[in-house]
Order: C-alpha cells, then sequence, then structure tokens
C-alpha cells in the first residue's frame, strides 16, 4: 500500500520550531517525514529523527535522499532520545518536533489491524512490529477489571464496563481473532442512541492502541529529556491528538516554566530558575480549512516552547 499521510498544521509547526542554519533538529515521529522534509528543505540543518515503524523508516529514508548526508534515521521509540543522541555524540539540539499518534498510513492500511472500518484484518495494533505484544494479545488475555480500565481511561468510553465484560464473554468461546469480531462486540454493547453520531468501536480501538504501543507510558520523562538537551534559543513543538497526551505536556512546560517555588515571605532557598518559556499560553489548533481538508488534524493541539 502507499504511503500517505497528510502533516498537520505543518506551517505552525515550522515557524514554531524557528529554524536557523547549521542547526541540529530531531524529529521524534518521523511518520512520512512530511515535517522533516521541511525541516532540511527550509534552511541548512542537520536533522535526527525516529519512528517505531519500519514502514516508515523505509519510505522517509527515500523521501528525504535528496538531502543525504544532513540527516540520521533511527529505528527506535523516541523515549530513547538521550541514547539515541549520546550513540551519535550529540550533545545539544536546537529543535524537537513531536507529532504523536498514528500516521493515517497505519491506520488507513487494513493490514495494520488498526481500522475498525475493516472487518476481516487480524487485531494487530503495533506501531513496531518487532514487538510481540499486539491487540490480540491484550484483548485475548487482559482480565476484564484491566480492559474496562483501558477502554476508560484512554478511550474515556461510557460503555467500558458493558464492552470489557462482552469482551471476556466472547473469548469463553473463541478468541477474538479480528478487528470485525471486536467491533461487533462494541456494537452489541453500547445502545443504539448513543452510537447514532460517532462509530461504536472508535473509542475503543483508540484506547486499545494507547495500550498497546503504552504511547503515555514514558512520554513525561521523554519530554523533560528533550528540553534539557535543547541549546539556548532552541525551541520544542509538540502536537498531540487526546487530552492525557495534551495534560502530560502542559504539564512538562508549565514545571519547566517555574521560577522560585519558596515562601514569598522569606528568601529564596531553591534557587530555582525557569528553564523555557512556553510560547503557546493556549494551545495552537488547525485552522478551519485544515480540519476541512484534513478530519484528523480536528482534535490536534500544538505547544510550542523555548529554551532560556
Ligand atoms: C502522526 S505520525 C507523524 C507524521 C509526520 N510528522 C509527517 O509529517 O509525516 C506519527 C508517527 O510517529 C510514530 N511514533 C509514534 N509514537 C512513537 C514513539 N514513541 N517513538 C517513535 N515513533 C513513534 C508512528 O509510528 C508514526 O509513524
Amino acid at each position: 500500500m502507499e504511503f500517505k499521510h497528510k502533516s498537520v498544521m505543518l506551517e505552525e509547526c515550522l515557524s514554531g520550531l524557528n529554524l536557523v542554519d547549521g542547526g541540529i533538529y530531531f524529529d521524534g515521529t518521523l511518520g512520512g517525514a512530511g515535517h522533516s522534509y521541511e525541516i532540511l528543505k527550509r534552511k541548512n540543518t542537520t536533522l535526527i529523527a525516529t519512528d517505531r515503524d519500519i514502514d516508515a523508516i523505509n519510505f522517509a529514508t527515500q523521501k528525504l535522499s535528496e538531502f543525504n548526508g544532513r540527516f540520521t534515521i533511527v529505528h527506535d521509540n523516541f523515549k530513547n532520545f538521550k541514547k539515541v543522541l549520546n550513540d551519535l555524540n550529540v550533545f545539544g539540539v536546537d529543535g524537537v518536533l513531536l507529532d504523536l499518534g498514528v500516521s493515517s498510513y497505519q491506520l488507513d492500511n487494513r493490514e495494520r489491524g488498526f481500522s475498525y472500518l475493516s472487518s476481516e484484518t487480524k487485531l494487530d495494533m503495533r506501531m513496531d512490529r518487532t514487538n510481540p505484544f499486539s491487540a490480540y494479545e491484550l484483548v485475548n488475555t487482559y482480565s476484564e477489571d484491566k480492559l474496562k480500565y483501558i477502554l476508560s481511561t484512554y478511550g474515556e468510553e461510557k460503555f467500558a464496563s458493558v464492552i470489557a465484560k462482552n469482551i471476556v464473554e466472547s473469548r469463553k468461546i473463541k478468541p477474538i481473532e479480528t478487528t470485525g469480531e471486536l467491533t461487533k462486540i462494541c456494537d452489541t454493547s453500547i445502545p443504539f442512541k448513543f452510537r447514532r453520531d460517532t462509530h461504536s468501536a472508535k473509542k475503543t480501538f483508540q484506547a486499545i492502541r494507547i495500550a498497546v504501543n503504552e504511547e503515555l507510558d514514558g512520554l513525561e520523562d521523554a519530554i523533560r529529556d528533550m528540553v534539557k538537551a535543547l541549546n539556548k534559543g532552541g525551541r520544542i513543538a509538540i502536537i498531540s491528538f487526546h487530552s492525557l497526551e495534551d495534560r502530560i505536556v502542559k504539564n512538562v512546560f508549565k514545571d519547566f516554566e517555574t521560577a522560585c517555588v519558596c515562601d514569598k515571605r522569606f528568601p529564596c532557598v531553591c534557587n530555582r530558575k525557569p528553564v523555557i518559556k512556553t510560547l503557546t499560553n493556549k494551545p495552537i489548533t488547525a485552522s478551519s480549512e485544515e480540519m476541512q481538508e484534513n478530519s484528523r488534524s480536528k482534535c490536534a493541539k500544538l505547544r510550542i516552547a523555548e529554551k532560556l
């Protein structure tokens, strides 16, 4: 299948990163290299990029080939940012970009088992297909309580208890193997009036995908490492698609922005100084034109900060 992905808030990210000639940039979520391509094209920059998905790595390597010698792509989780930089003997960067979540290619490629719109596809949802743990294992082995927790926390699914119960009942008869079988369970678990406007399986699939790929685990530490590695004046831009991710980004930025935390009636003993300045008090959202053109951009939030 052809690799198709439309970059979200491309211009907003690029101007937010404030590219400089000679700068080193890190793109943790390379995907179709839409953002990375512009980072390399607009200024004489060096790029280090990671992705967990071999398909993305292969496609992006090809797409960026005109800039050979100026970029390094590593098949890794961006949470290993510190190690990736160390291995390359790089000790500071001028910009970091994270465009979190999945690409349209991953969602649309039925083989990958992310989509509730396909039916006969094996449940998979792994961004990194070298990882042995897929949605199949999760759905067929997790306890009812754990399933309920995942569906309500990562999917904000109101019917998490019923769906979790029905998953467990159904797998007593036979394992749940396909995306279609899971979709059917969601359909029968949610009363019609609550599934008129959105697909009954949307939230369940999102929740399971986040859990399978451990999308929230270690995100905070990774952002902290990235902020610390920024050179003075360097920028970090993060696009999130889910309120839990956005909250993590917002809180880390806020923490790094905080100055003295001592009781104001006494002299400061903490010596704490702000490390960054957040440039987006409210997150940037896509323009109405972009939202019309690319429905994926509708829930995207972009936050940008600058190292002091
Ligand atoms: C939304 S897409 C990025 C699209 C890209 N910015 C573009 O313009 O083409 C997200 C990509 O990040 C990858 N990804 C998500 N979480 C990751 C992680 N923790 N480490 C490395 N790659 C990750 C996914 O495999 C996917 O290819």
